[in-house]
């Protein structure tokens, strides 16, 4: 495979592809604002056309999921019509794409993780732009991979993991939603999957093209339970460390709507790829090694 083209550059995932790449013994490129906008449909098909890539990775969105709600032409402006036009691009240059959804296409109900078929319903602007993002790149491209991940933190960028940490120095208690149920995914992990799929296009370009996947942590918890295994993790290295107190989202004022069983089943890559995520507290304890550590390369 060559010529790999990632549009983000600062972004979490971004970051974590760029770190991840070397050890899959890949080379990519990374684009980004101001020359490859997700609000300027023709700065990004003219950056697919002088890339030459043969492979797009779209790690760039609008991800503030409240501030969503106030400018929703905004996030569909970066979710759905970006992603169309990245697509379109791709199509005309010969090129696949590879996208990253959410979690938030699906409405919550239920109790078990959701998979790839089952039927979207998204409760807010970010979930209703992402999927309307989904939508438009399976009628443009054929030669799409879409990849639905959750609950996304890394060394890098702003995410709970760090949120937890930096309020943890100043609060000695904090009330977290104990209803909402998902699976911790580290960037770093998503990398991995996306470059596994990558690499098994070198035996077999046409594995899996054209599909819908879940790629998230293994195994899931609340996200108060997560907060509680973050401050476990850092009081044994003499970290912050504070009490949690769950609450419900019924009782938690927040503008957009989340939906309580977030959990996604990520089978279907696994089979198809041969790349799970490992348990999530597995790698929630290297990102907390990492941030608590010193790493240059946290922030
Ligand atoms: N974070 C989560 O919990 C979560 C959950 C489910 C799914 N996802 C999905 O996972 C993917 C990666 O998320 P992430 O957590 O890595 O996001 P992130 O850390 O918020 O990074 C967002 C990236 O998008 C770029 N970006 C924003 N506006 C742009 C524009 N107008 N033009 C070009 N680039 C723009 C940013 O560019 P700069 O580098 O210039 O800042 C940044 O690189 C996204 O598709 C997101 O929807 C995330």
């Amino acid at each position: 495979v060559s010529g790999i083209l990632v549009l983000g550059r600062e972004g979490q995932l971004a970051r974590s592809l760029a770190e991840r790449a070397p050890p899959h013994g890949l080379a990519l490129a990374f684009t980004g604002r101001p020359e490859a906008d997700l609000a300027d449909p023709d700065s990004l098909r003219r950056a697919v056309r002088a890339s030459g890539a043969e492979i797009v990775v779209n790690a760039a969105a609008h991800t503030a999921v409240d501030q969503a709600e106030d400018e929703p032409e905004v996030a569909q402006a970066l979710n759905a019509t970006g992603p169309q036009a990245l697509a379109e691009a791709a199509q005309a240059a010969g090129a696949r794409l590879i996208h990253v959804s959410t979690d938030y296409v699906f409405d919550g109900s239920g109790d078990r993780p959701w998979r790839e078929e089952d039927p979207t319903g998204p409760k807010s602007v970010y979930g209703r732009t992402k999927l309307a993002g989904e939508n438009a790149i399976r009628a443009a491209l054929p030669a799409h991979a879409i990849l639905r991940t959750a609950w996304v933190y890394s060394p890098f960028g702003r995410n709970f993991v760090k949120t937890m940490l930096a309020v943890a120095q100043t609060r000695p208690s904090l009330t977290i939603v104990g209803d909402q149920i998902g699976n911790p995914t580290s960037a770093l992990d998503i990398a991995d999957g996306i470059l596994t799929m990558i690499g098994c296009w070198r035996d077999d370009p046409r594995r899996g093209v054209g599909g819908t996947y879940h790629l998230a942590g293994t195994g899931s918890t609340s996200w108060a339970g997560f907060a509680r295994a973050i401050f476990a993790l850092s009081e044994a290295r003499e970290g912050p460390s504070a009490e949690v107190t769950e609450i419900a989202t019924a009782d938690w004022p927040a503008k957009a709507p989340r939906p309580l069983n977030s959990r996604l089943d990520s089978s279907r890559f696994a089979e198809t790829f041969g790349y799970r995520a490992p348990p999530w507290p597995e790698s929630l304890q290297k990102v907390v090694d990492r941030l608590l550590g010193g790493d240059p390369a946290r922030d």
